[in-house]
């Protein structure tokens, strides 16, 4: 099954914790979302691979350790996913930046893309797809297939809220794909929202309600 990490930081917890107040505005919740994503971005490349070579400084040859791959890349699941994308490509800035968007289909109510933009060379990627909620886990389930399907070294899934209900349906679908949240949740509601979640993350986002 895949690894669930829960980011406790002190500094996420605060940041989520402003987030989630509905009387935190438009401006202040894109910069939350950003500073969120590159504080848990920390954590989620802890593990990535080091490889030993040698280098010169200017004082003597000596081995160092550098990135096994440095070929990465950041995908958002359209919308509210763009809002986490430039936090974490601050501390990845060399990481190519792919585009998947879904919809609701409402015959199969399932997601279908309709928009899917990926770096050429995926398949030698370690992938990191970021959407601010994981609800009922269809999106990122989704977007995990298509990514699977072109080819990737890895995926990471980091979303700042997650719902038991998504998280399992995730680990079911993806086992090998390991979860970063800041929190899980309690619940998901009758109209599949997260609670006590933080609302429409997209429309908080944007500004579009
Ligand atoms: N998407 C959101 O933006 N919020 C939720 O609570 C669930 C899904």
């Amino acid at each position: 099954m895949s690894n669930v990490t829960v980011i406790d930081h002190p500094l996420v917890q605060h940041k989520l914790s402003l987030l989630r107040d509905k009387n935190t505005g438009t401006k202040a919740f894109r910069e939350l979302v950003t500073e969120l994503a590159l504080l848990m971005g920390y954590e989620v490349t802890r593990n990535l691979e080091l490889v030993e070579t040698e280098i010169e400084t200017p004082v003597c040859k000596t081995r160092v350790k550098t990135l096994a791959n440095e070929k990465l890349a950041v995908i958002p699941i359209l919308r509210a996913g763009l809002g986490m994308a430039d936090g974490m490509m601050g501390l990845i800035p060399n990481a190519r930046i792919g585009h998947i968007g879904l919809y609701r289909n409402p015959d199969t109510l399932k997601p279908t893309g309709y928009y899917c933009k990926l770096p050429p060379d995926v398949e030698e990627r370690d992938v990191i797809i970021v959407d601010p909620m994981l609800a009922t886990g269809n999106s990122a389930i989704e977007a995990c297939r298509i990514v699977k399907e072109e080819g990737c070294k890895s995926i990471r899934l980091v979303c700042l809220i997650g719902a038991p209900e998504g998280v399992e349906t995730m680990q079911q679908a993806h086992p090998d794909v390991d979860i970063y949240l800041a929190n899980l949740d309690e619940k998901l509601n009758d109209h599949g929202y997260i609670v006590p979640g933080l609302g429409d993350a997209g429309d908080r986002l944007f500004g579009t309600k």
